[in-house]
């Protein structure tokens, strides 16, 4: 049950995301504040009231100190904050603020790099499997994980699956189980499939992004690549991404898609929730090319485990291959 409180922070949050999305100048701080009213400043001050918490995240380097005496966390890399100061704040909400405000961010980042960040997720068993040999995947993450899932589609600007998953479990890719805006929803693919469940569920956009003559439905845009070997290169979607304003995009799978992202080099963040199972079989989270030695593995600039419900999330931010 989420409480009062923690429901505000998520209003904040969304109304962070929002204005920064909306901010044209360098950002070098934020003040951000939650409970009787949530309110957002940019690079100015923010009164601190009695019946609300205020909390300040810091992500110029230069900055020098914290003269507003306020608990304030301080960026780190794309994902990681540090807290400073923040005993005060109800330990939950700290939670919260470390592990959603970096998204809210993401627009800003994207603007400083001129690309579209990616984010990937998915729900895998301990021996890394995110669905059984038939293609099952119901639920292998807990009800917590898809409300975090939904959070995060809440939080970037576009989604993106394939059309394998497209097809087998005919998703909705909408924000239902939270308050907030539902992403455009984007498919990969060529292969014809049945979008009803996008259609029927939201009038959010869908995109299809393919190299062939997808057959049109009304309701969707399809967007016409050059593939190699049957593969669009995922810059070139990272490119057309940005090109149409999407400054985040939250990847869910599956195996194929989010592999080639990350062959390619092209995810900056991976989210990876473990559910206490094994499979032994199955589909398996990443396909890549083989690597004799463990230094040349993918490889984490940092990275934090979070408990979700009864099991945890990796966050990793992905060293780039050079
Ligand atoms: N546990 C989880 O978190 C989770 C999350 C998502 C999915 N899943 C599971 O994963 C399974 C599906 O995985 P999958 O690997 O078969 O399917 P997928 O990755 O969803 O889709 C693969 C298809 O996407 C298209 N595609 C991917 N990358 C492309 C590129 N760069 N250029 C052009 N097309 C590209 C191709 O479509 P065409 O062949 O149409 O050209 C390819 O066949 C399902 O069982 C699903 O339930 C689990």
């Amino acid at each position: 049950m989420v409480s009062k409180l923690e429901n505000s922070c998520w209003n904040a949050l969304l109304l962070l995301k929002k204005q920064l999305r909306l901010w044209e100048e360098p950002v070098r701080f934020c003040f951000i504040q939650f409970g009787a009213k949530e309110q957002i400043r940019i690079n100015s001050h923010l009164e601190p009231a009695s019946d609300c918490i205020t909390a300040l995240l810091v992500l110029d380097k230069t900055w020098s100190g914290n003269n507003y005496d306020i608990p304030f966390f301080a960026f780190n890399g794309i994902i990681e904050l540090e807290e400073h100061q923040a005993d005060s704040i109800p330990e939950d909400i700290r939670s919260w603020i470390k592990l959603y405000a970096p998204y809210c961010f993401l627009s800003v980042i994207s603007k400083e790099m001129g690309r579209t960040i990616v984010v990937s997720h998915f729900a895998q068993t301990l021996d890394g499997r995110i669905a059984t040999v038939t293609g099952d995947s119901k639920w292998i993450g807990n009800k917590s994980n898809r409300i975090h899932a939904h959070r995060m589609r809440a939080l970037s600007d576009g989604v993106l699956i394939g059309t394998g998953t497209m097809k087998r479990d005919n998703p909705k890719l909408t924000v239902r189980h939270v308050d907030g805006p539902t992403p455009i929803r984007i498919i990969l693919g060529s292969s014809s499939c049945n979008l009803n469940s996008l259609l029927d569920a939201s009038y959010s956009p869908i995109w299809i992004l393919t190299d062939s003559n997808f057959e049109s439905n009304k309701g969707v845009e399809v967007i016409e690549f050059k593939s190699e070997n049957g593969y669009i290169p995922t810059l070139e979607i990272i490119k057309h991404l940005h090109d149409r304003d999407i400054k985040s995009v939250y990847i869910e799978g599956g195996t194929m898609t989010t592999s080639q992202f990350l062959r390619e080099n092209n995810i900056d963040i991976l989210q990876l929730h473990f559910s206490p199972m094994i499979l032994g079989s199955g589909y398996q989270s990443f396909i890549l090319p083989e690597v004799k030695k463990i230094s040349d593995s993918v490889h984490f600039k940092s990275q934090t485990f979070i408990d979700v419900g009864d099991s945890i999330m990796f966050v990793g931010e992905v060293e780039k291959q050079v």
